[in-house]
């Protein structure tokens, strides 16, 4: 098998988990690399520290929740959410509570149904971020998670790729009659963004419902460190369409996903979401197929490929990926048309 290194990027939040998931019981989740338990104290916030008790090594998510702290399972050592100790049940009278060393907390925020997790050395230095129009009037969200077994900017990549969707979801998003279409490529800061200029109308099941016809379809696709996407569909100012994707490595060759599937449209939620919930997940399931293979892919052969003008944002989102990791200097911002066919 070839060897791989995670690229882990610091100083971003990353979802640890859904809200939800986070009840009475800690739980265990890996995110960028580290181990972690999370738990809610009586309050209901929630809390994390690396998943290792100080004192032999237990893992702490096999534990339970006392007075605010996540207890061991083993000898029943108990820490804050600081990661301080707070309790051995076992001390003998007089003997004081030992220093531990090497019990790291992470700064947790519970935002839009979602926990996020600070991964970095120092402490934050930004918020989470925002999906769109989460919550705004006359705007509604579903979320959706999905597990890809493929290296995040493989993820990344598909999520923002426009010539897969006619070999990988045939029917669903266009047809196969291709055509040429300018498009502008713009880098800048933390993020990079493709706008389609005067690209057709997309065919397929989906668009066609929920879509009006004859109106100029506005299409961007974006990348946005550390490991975000963002697709943007809009015909008109009441027909509006986002696809938004946030990826948590928990391994090399395990990423995953939270989708944010947000409209506007003048139709009832009561028609529009079990529609949409049932086609993103076979267009996501469709996907998921894919990327296994890939993975699979470059666990033997590793990673070299081979781009073309259509590759729009591969290359970039690599880039931008490696250099945050490396934290070298911020790449030039830049901006280019580029004609391709699909
Ligand atoms: S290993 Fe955690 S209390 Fe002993
Ligand atoms: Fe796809």
């Amino acid at each position: 098998m070839k060897s791989f290194i995670m690229d882990t990027i610091k100083g971003y939040w990353y979802i640890a988990a859904a809200g939800s998931e986070l009840k009475a019981k800690p739980i265990n989740r890996k995110v960028e690399g580290e181990s972690l338990v999370l738990w809610r104290d009586e309050a209901g916030n929630p809390h994390a520290l690396r998943d290792r008790c100080a004192h032999r090594g237990m893992a702490l998510s096999a534990g339970k929740v006392v007075n605010d702290c996540v207890q061991c399972p083993y000898h029943g050592y108990a820490y804050d959410g600081q990661g301080r100790l707070k309790d051995i049940p076992s001390l003998c009278s007089g003997e004081r509570l030992p220093r531990v060393r090497g019990m790291k907390s992470l700064p947790v925020i519970e935002q839009q149904e979602q926990l996020w997790v600070w991964i970095g050395e120092q402490e934050p230095t930004r918020k989470p971020f925002e999906f769109p129009h989460y919550g705004e009037e006359g705007w509604t969200t579903f979320f959706m998670q999905t597990r890809f077994h493929a290296p995040v900017d493989m993820c990344l990549e598909n999520f923002l790729d426009v010539p897969h969707t006619i070999f990988v979801h045939p029917g669903l998003f266009r047809n196969e009659d291709q055509d040429t279409v300018q498009t502008r490529v713009t880098r800048s800061g933390e993020s990079v963004v493709v706008t389609f200029l005067d690209e057709k109308p997309m065919e397929g099941i989906g668009p066609r419902l929920v879509f009006p016809k004859g109106v100029k379809q506005k299409h961007t696709d974006r990348f946005i460190l550390p490991s975000i996407s963002r697709v943007d569909y809009e015909y008109g100012s009441d027909h509006q369409f986002l696809i938004v994707s946030q990826c948590t490595q928990r391994e090399e060759f395990v990423v995953d996903v939270t989708t944010a599937i947000t409209w506007k449209l003048p139709l009832p939620t009561l028609i529009t979401k079990p529609f949409l919930k049932w086609y993103c997940r076979k267009v996501i399931q469709q996907d998921v197929d894919i990327l296994e293979i890939q993975g699979a892919q470059m666990k033997v052969f590793g990673r070299h490929f081979t781009h073309t003008k259509v590759d729009l944002l591969g290359r970039h989102i690599h880039a931008l990926r490696r250099n945050a990791a490396q934290g070298s200097r911020k790449l030039k911002d830049m901006s280019q048309e580029v004609s391709i066919r699909i």
